[in-house]
């Protein structure tokens, strides 16, 4: 390495890179986008613009500032991990949404892929498990495979009154009290929830439990890179510091007013246009079995966000586009037949890796047989690589719209960047489709029907009219 090499030249070469040229009419033929159609929503996008200034200015876009104002919280973190990392065989997170699937996300990233089945010397981090379902098999199995003396419980909640989570949560205090007795239990969970809201809180201050804050204006799912996603990530070795440090040069090139040159908002734009010519579906397709839990993470972002009934006036819009998740190359056996020939309906985002930290050679031996000769000698990252190259090209030629953002290899910083430019992408979307992207008030509906099918109090006349709905005919049931 020269000495003229800078942490910055470092930081550059590991830019994600957003590719649209097969967004554009030019390439993709009559089912494509324009410079034109940019240009016909300018407004719409200078609009955008200055509400982004505008918000988070005003403190409504707090996942913005995370980058930059948790040095305590991380060194807390990181004190924390230390001081019991040693002590536990596991870590459970036990929360749901957006508590669940950033925490998978980013340790399927980052973490050998096999990680709880390494040997703990090689691991050097408890095993990480994430119960996100109230599916009761799933819970109960757990218990065959850890001990729940030496696993510590995090329980994730912003609300403390998610009932999958705290019913998760209600089981394992009092298995670990009648184990451990009330005074040992303590350590062996740690509570991620609001500073002074939700019903956790008082429970985490009351039990003397170690927690962490959730800052208030961050919601679940924008809340990978706050405890919620820290914690659990600085278990598993993640580095957390490298994993903001990526944030943070996402935000400089976000702020960037040139959409030429910025990638989330450009995401944003064209995800924006594409639902206004008819694709309804945007299908993330990773190239990287790392990355797969990506697309998890995302769809819940995208999907929680976008999918609104009103617009920011009250106008019935019933707004978002439809998130479906893939991966390269396996669903190229499964999915891609649908979405090179079937109907014009969504767009396509490949998510490619230049440089994977393994490579394999295939070796020579069928150099006699044609449709297995050329394999011959070429690397399995080379073949990866190729054949997202090739669907890419295929969707091209069957007029289907794709683009495709690619880590220089999947690391820390470049995640930190790819899961901040989503955040930043979906907030602008948010704006340009005249939303809020931040409540989630369709949620509700099930939530208060659950409620009411227990009886709980408040939920009377939400009891009374599913009680009075029209009755199932048996003739619809076969
Ligand atoms: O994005 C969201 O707000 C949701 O997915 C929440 O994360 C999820 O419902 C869990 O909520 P809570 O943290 O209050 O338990």
């Amino acid at each position: 390495m020269s000495n003229n090499y800078t942490e910055q030249n470092w930081k550059n070469e590991m830019k994600i890179r957003l590719d649209f040229n097969n967004m554009m009419d030019k390439f993709v033929g009559e089912h494509g986008l324009s410079e034109k159609d940019i240009e016909g929503i300018e407004n719409k996008i200078e609009k955008a613009k200055k509400a982004m200034i505008d918000k988070r200015a005003e403190g409504k876009m707090d996942f913005r500032d995370l980058p930059y104002n948790q040095g305590e919280i991380v060194e807390d973190i990181l004190s924390y991990v230390e001081e019991v990392k040693d002590q536990f065989d596991n870590f459970v997170v036990l929360g749901i949404g957006g508590s669940a699937l950033g925490p998978i996300a980013v340790q399927q990233a980052i973490n050998h892929p096999y990680y709880n089945e390494l040997p703990k010397e090689k691991r050097g981090y408890p095993k990480l498990y994430v119960a996100d379902n109230i599916d009761p098999e799933k819970l109960v199995y757990l218990f065959d495979i850890i001990d729940v003396e030496k696993t510590l419980f995090n329980v994730v909640s912003k609300s403390g009154s998610t009932s999958e989570t705290m019913s998760q949560f209600m089981i394992i205090k009092e298995m670990l009290e009648e184990k451990l007795g009330k005074e040992n239990a303590k350590t062996n969970i740690v509570a991620t929830t609001d500073v002074k809201q939700g019903n956790l809180r008082p429970m985490a201050d009351e039990e003397g439990y170690k927690s962490f804050v959730i800052p208030g204006g961050v919601g679940g799912r924008f809340s990978e890179l706050t405890p919620v996603g820290l914690l659990p990530a600085a278990m598993t070795g993640v580095d957390i510091k490298q994993l903001l440090a990526g944030a943070a040069f996402m935000d400089e090139i976000s702020k960037e007013e040139d959409i030429y040159k910025n990638p989330a908002y450009m995401y944003a734009i064209l995800s924006y246009l594409a639902m206004e010519k008819g694709n309804n579906i945007q299908v993330m397709m990773p190239y990287a079995d790392r990355l797969k839990f990506i697309s998890d993470w995302f769809a819940q972002l995208w999907a929680e966000s976008l999918g609104k009934k009103f617009d920011n006036e009250g106008n019935v819009v019933n707004a978002g586009q439809t998130p479906v998740k893939a991966l390269g190359a396996t669903d190229q056996h499964s999915q891609v037949q649908l979405y090179a020939e079937g109907p014009f309906d969504k767009m396509t985002v490949f998510l490619g890796v230049d440089r994977y930290q393994e490579s394999i050679t295939i070796p020579k031996i069928y150099g006699d047989i044609p449709s297995l000769g050329f394999l011959g000698g070429i690397t399995q990252d080379t073949l990866i690589k190729t054949e997202q190259m090739a669907t890419e090209y295929a969707l091209l030629q069957a007029g289907k719209i794709n683009m495709n953002i690619t880590l220089p290899e999947v690391n820390e910083f470049t995640l930190g960047q790819l899961l901040y430019m989503f955040e930043v992408a979906t907030g602008f979307a948010g704006e340009l489709l005249n939303i809020n992207a931040f409540d989630q008030p369709g949620v509700e509906g099930g939530k208060n029907a659950t409620y009411a099918m227990f009886g709980r109090p408040g939920y009377e006349a939400k009891k009374k009219e599913l009680d009075e709905r029209p009755a199932k005919e048996d003739k619809y049931t076969i």
